[in-house]
């Protein structure tokens, strides 16, 4: 693909960005400093939530809520068929088994039907994934949790600024996991947050993030002490300062960004209504959407190519289009690891074949978009 071509998502970074990271690479902090702890608040209150645990990567964000609920071998956590592999890893590196539930075909979001039939007396856990930046069912998925004992989770990574039912995604679940990855709503170029309302788990998680050690460097400098217990395995997650004085200077930016992705979205439904084989995913009237995503699905009875044609057709002009995602357990690793077949999920491997994701970030302009619309429409006249 060319350089100039149109990405499907891209990042901004202005001069206060860049001003801010420079501000604090000069300071004495470049890592753990006062920017977490103000990153983290900041990010909780936009999302409404009362604690934020910063760490380096929304699969970070996902291990570390994973480890919050102590799921361990022998358990099992519910998890869509069609999502980044990062949000069923988040249990297998904890020892526990995804179980995958299929997708409402007309929304790629977690079906909780099919959630129903797969829970057993193991379940312990749902990873509902926001999926394209629309919020899951959580009221269904809060009522099959009910007295089950079983814990909600939101991989929320493409959902930051979304509501379901007016509540802000970041509240709807016992935890929520945020990438800021850069083609996500804001970045520090790789980074993650876990927000809670628990104080408790929000602790275990500040823990786990710095090798499961009870107090970190700046807090000992603080207090004058050299000595700390490490009470159980964690990683070293830490997000550094310099990233996190970036995610501070993105943020005054998200509410702007998000009129401008549900403005670019709003223009793509309006023109692909005249397009009668392309169906974008369809959207719930009790949710707002923040479309870290747009995705469309192809009518292929009304086509002569295939998506992989289609695909490439885009790509030959220029559109870094996209395909989010397979089937999780398509992956090798998962057949191998865990015996899955074709076949487990049949809604989500048949619409597999029919999504493609265009390009969508704030500073699309018409002129791009209308170059993707006119290129999609030509697909009707390939085979
Ligand atoms: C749904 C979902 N979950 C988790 C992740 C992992 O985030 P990161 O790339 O920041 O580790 C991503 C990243 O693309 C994602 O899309």
């Amino acid at each position: 693909m060319a350089r100039d071509s149109i990405p499907y998502g891209r990042q901004i970074i202005d001069d206060e960005d860049i001003a801010s990271v420079a501000e604090t690479l000069r300071s004495a902090w470049l890592t753990t400093g006062p920017k977490v702890g103000d990153f983290e608040r900041a990010f909780a209150e936009f999302c409404g939530a009362r604690e934020g645990v910063a760490v380096n990567s929304g699969t970070a964000a996902l291990h570390a809520a994973v480890r919050a609920l102590k799921i361990r071998s022998g358990d099992e956590v519910i998890v869509p068929a069609i999502t980044f592999a990062a949000s069923s890893n988040a249990v297998v590196y904890e020892g526990g088994t995804p179980i995958f539930a299929d997708v409402e075909s007309e929304t790629l979001l977690i079906d909780p039907n099919s959630v129903e039939q797969k829970i057993t007396a193991r379940t312990r856990a749902i990873i509902a994934v926001d999926y394209g930046g629309q919020p899951a069912d959580y009221d269904a998925l809060r009522a099959l949790a009910a007295g089950r004992g079983i814990r909600l989770i939101a991989d929320a990574c493409h959902a930051p600024g979304a509501t379901y039912k007016g509540g802000k995604v970041g509240t709807l679940a016992d935890l929520s996991a945020f990438s800021f990855h850069p083609v996500k709503h804001l970045t520090t170029c790789e980074g993650g947050m876990v927000l809670t309302d628990d104080p408790e788990m929000a602790a275990h998680m500040r823990r786990f993030r710095n090798h499961g050690i009870d107090s970190d460097h700046r807090s000992r400098e603080k207090s004058g002490i050299f000595s700390y217990d490490m009470v159980e395995l964690g990683f070293n997650y830490r997000l550094p300062d310099v990233q996190c004085a970036l995610g501070i200077a993105q943020l005054k930016h998200l509410s702007l960004w998000l009129d401008r992705r549900r403005a670019i979205a709003a223009r793509y439904d309006e023109m692909f209504e005249a397009i009668p084989f392309v169906r974008p995913l369809a959207k719930h009237a009790d949710r707002s959407h923040s479309y870290h995503l747009y995705v469309i699905r192809l009518n292929l009875d009304q086509l002569k190519v295939d998506r992989r044609r289609a695909f490439d057709h885009l790509r030959a002009a220029g559109i870094g289009a996209n395909v989010h995602y397979a089937p999780v357990y398509h992956h090798s690793f998962y057949r191998e690891r865990f015996g899955y077949q074709l076949g487990l999920c049949p809604q989500a491997e048949a619409v597999y074949g029919e999504i493609l994701t265009l390009p969508m970030f704030p500073t699309l302009s018409e002129a791009e978009q209308d170059h993707v619309v006119t290129t999609v429409s030509e697909l009707k006249h390939l085979r």
